[in-house]
């Protein structure tokens, strides 16, 4: 028997002059969260998307990868752009061509773990250093404050030192107070990685440290149930689904329904088939066929765990070297949910 759920009252949230209904976000996902993602996360419910982080020199140098990063089509809105970067002379440019490309609003990132990264003085290494870092917002926010929010998005800190916590805090409430309009707090250190859990204690305090500015939360939110929780507990503004929505839109959905009272749904396999298909289809439009071979793959193999064969759907995938070979994977594991993949017509379907 369905467990009776009650309607969950939430406020709306403001990220500058965009409101959104729910707050449910697709996070910015390095290597994942490209327009295709980002379709399919804003078509099963996610309010606001973010593309993947992109240096500010490659914004602001000719090439092709600028104006890949560059076109922002008419279907992807509300998008965030984010940069990352350790020159602060380079983040107004950079944030100046962003806007006027399209995103909706312009977020920083202080906090990418990745070794390289850090070595290069970026990402999370300059959470050890506010005056940088606000160096940073500052420029972002006077080159685009007239037409775009700004945002932030940061670890709890390097490590789990008080300095850290300090340095953490200070950079937020600068951030704050030069004029942001949301900050993404994952409750993980730098050093951290992915090691250990997310620290949500850490994001009430941080909640309750800012009052009523947008606060939202990240970590370890891996299904909506979770990310109810993590509204629930600790008082964020909303939440963004990073690993937890990869192969899985269906997750903004779930939480809609939960918010709304509803039993959530799992995905038929018709349904599985149906978003692969889309999936498939937008990354050989945005990307040709042989990149969308490769970049499908990566979010097929875990498209594959909702299928009753989750192992050996995800191992044909994985197998799946051309689109020949993707096309026969899709009809062997997926063809009796009743899609026909040759005359499916993509964008056309209503989701559940
Ligand atoms: C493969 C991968 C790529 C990521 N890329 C970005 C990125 O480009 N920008 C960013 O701010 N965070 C990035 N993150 C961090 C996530 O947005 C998120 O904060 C983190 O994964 C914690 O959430 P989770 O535990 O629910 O996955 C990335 C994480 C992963 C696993």
């Amino acid at each position: 028997m369905c467990e009776e759920r009650k309607n969950h009252s939430h406020n709306t949230v403001r990220i500058g002059p965009i409101e959104f209904d729910v707050p449910i976000v697709q996070a910015a996902l390095s290597g994942y969260s490209d327009l295709p993602m980002r379709r399919l996360a804003r078509r099963y419910g996610a309010v606001y998307t973010l593309n993947e982080v992109v240096l500010d020199k490659v914004v602001i140098q000719k090439g092709r990868k600028r104006s890949q990063i560059l076109s922002v089509t008419d279907d992807d809105h509300p998008v965030g752009g984010q940069l990352m970067g350790s020159n602060p002379e380079q983040f107004g440019p950079a944030a100046y061509e962003m806007a006027q490309a399209g995103y909706d609003v312009i977020d920083i990132n202080f906090g990418c773990p990745v070794k390289k990264v850090l070595g290069r003085c970026r990402g999370g290494f300059l959470l050890s250093q506010p005056t940088a870092a606000l160096d940073i917002v500052r420029r972002v926010f006077d080159a685009v404050q007239e037409t775009h929010p700004v945002t932030v998005k940061m670890r709890r800190g390097m490590d789990d030192s008080a300095e850290s916590e300090r340095n953490f805090f200070e950079i937020l409430d600068g951030a704050f107070a030069i004029g942001v309009s949301a900050v993404t707090v994952h409750g993980r250190t730098v050093a951290q990685r992915y090691i250990g859990a997310s620290q949500w204690t850490f994001l009430s305090k941080v909640k309750q440290h800012v009052g009523d500015k947008v606060i939202l939360g990240s970590g370890d939110l891996f299904s909506a149930e979770a990310c109810m929780r993590m509204i629930q507990e600790t008082g964020v503004d909303g939440v963004t689904v990073a690993r937890g929505c990869i192969g899985n839109p269906w997750v903004f959905q779930q939480i809609r329904d939960l918010l709304a009272g509803r039993e959530p749904a799992s995905p038929t396999l018709s349904e599985q088939h149906h978003a692969i298909l889309c999936h498939w289809r937008y990354a050989i439009e945005c990307h040709g066929e042989a990149a969308a071979v490769r970049k499908t793959r990566t979010h097929a193999i875990k498209y594959a765990s909702h299928h009753p064969e989750p192992i050996r759907v995800r191992d044909a995938f994985v197998g799946a070297r051309n689109a020949a070979d993707f096309q026969a994977v899709l009809d062997a594991w997926y063809s009796s949910s009743g899609y026909s993949s040759s005359n499916d017509r993509v964008g056309e379907e209503t989701v559940r």
